[in-house]
């Protein structure tokens, strides 16, 4: 019977570095996109694909985003008291109800498979989402929902991915690829950040999974790989071949908001369909272009 899929992993401990100084007291996942942090994003899309527990990997001064997602009733009382509804309801839209969200502390550096290691007691034996709050995918369906369909189908592994230019390969996780339908490809191989002349393909995983438990077993040896760091890419490499593995070429636009052009181009993109924003935003960027 394949389990179905209840709970995300949300590694939050990144330093956030290419964002200093606006990252040095407030962690990079609580920058708006819009009027909406980051993290917040992340949540809603799970939510959107029935996801309904939660655990953030966090790190030394990350602890604003668990407050984040805590209640805060003086300030819902305020709004209430001044009749703000339609705030008061966005903010209710970002709660997590009680016990549905737990933290737990990646204590060193070393990498996304390390900060999803740190997560096991919290993944158990169950399948699980892995969502980069860096990644920001507008797309009609749920991403993460896209590619809980298939998990629901196959009962194996999916990763969310897209064709990058063969020169930016070293910058992500790349795969080898089998059986090809143009939306569903059969992972083969999996290399993290290979070098353009090494890489198998062009096809490279954005911040979306949805993996078995059982990449924990690998992942719990530890062992280092590029950059020196634990890498998620080597620890689902070993499940290849044991079980259906697939990455899916997902409906929707990823905008990187770890970059500076991604995260403008983000506010950009959120912003212009607004009905409250839309046409302003249009005509400012009249006045730039
Ligand atoms: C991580 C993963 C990489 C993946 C990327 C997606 O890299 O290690 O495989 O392609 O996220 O954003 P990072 O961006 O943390 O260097």
């Amino acid at each position: 019977m394949i389990k179905p899929l209840r709970k995300a992993v949300l590694p939050v401990g990144g330093l956030g570095t290419r964002f200093l100084p606006a990252t040095k007291a407030m962690p990079k996942e609580m920058l708006p996109v819009v009027d909406k942090p980051l993290i917040q994003y992340a949540i809603d899309e799970a939510r959107a694909a029935g996801i309904e527990e939660f655990c953030l990997v966090t790190a030394r001064g990350k602890d604003n985003l668990i407050d984040y997602f805590d209640a805060a009733p003086e300030l819902e009382k305020t709004l209430q008291d001044r009749g703000k509804t339609s705030t008061l309801a966005a903010l209710e839209a970002s709660a997590i109800s009680a016990g549905s969200m737990v933290a737990v502390r990646q204590n060193m550096p070393l990498g996304l498979g390390h900060a999803i290691w740190c997560a096991r007691s919290f993944i158990g034996n169950d399948p699980f989402a892995i969502l980069l709050p860096d990644d920001i995918v507008k797309s009609d369906r749920s991403c993460i929902g896209q590619l809980a369909d298939i998990y629901h189908q196959t009962g194996g592994n999916v990763v969310a991915v897209n064709e990058v230019p063969q020169h930016l390969t070293n910058q992500y996780g790349i795969l080898e690829t089998g059986k090809d339908d143009g939306k569903l490809v059969e992972v083969k191989g999996l290399v993290e950040k290979p070098a353009p002349a090494d890489a198998p393909s062009n096809l490279s995983i954005i911040g979306r999974y949805v993996l078995t438990a059982d990449v924990l077993e690998p992942l719990s040896q530890l062992k280092t790989g590029v950059g020196g760091e634990v890498q998620l890419t080597d620890a689902m490499a070993q499940l290849i071949g044991k079980q259906p593995f697939h990455g899916l070429r997902y409906e929707g636009t990823r905008f990187d908001c770890g970059s500076k052009v991604g995260f403008l181009e983000a506010q950009i993109a959120m912003s212009i369909e607004r009905s409250d924003l839309g046409d302003d935003v249009r005509a400012f960027l009249k006045k730039y272009i």
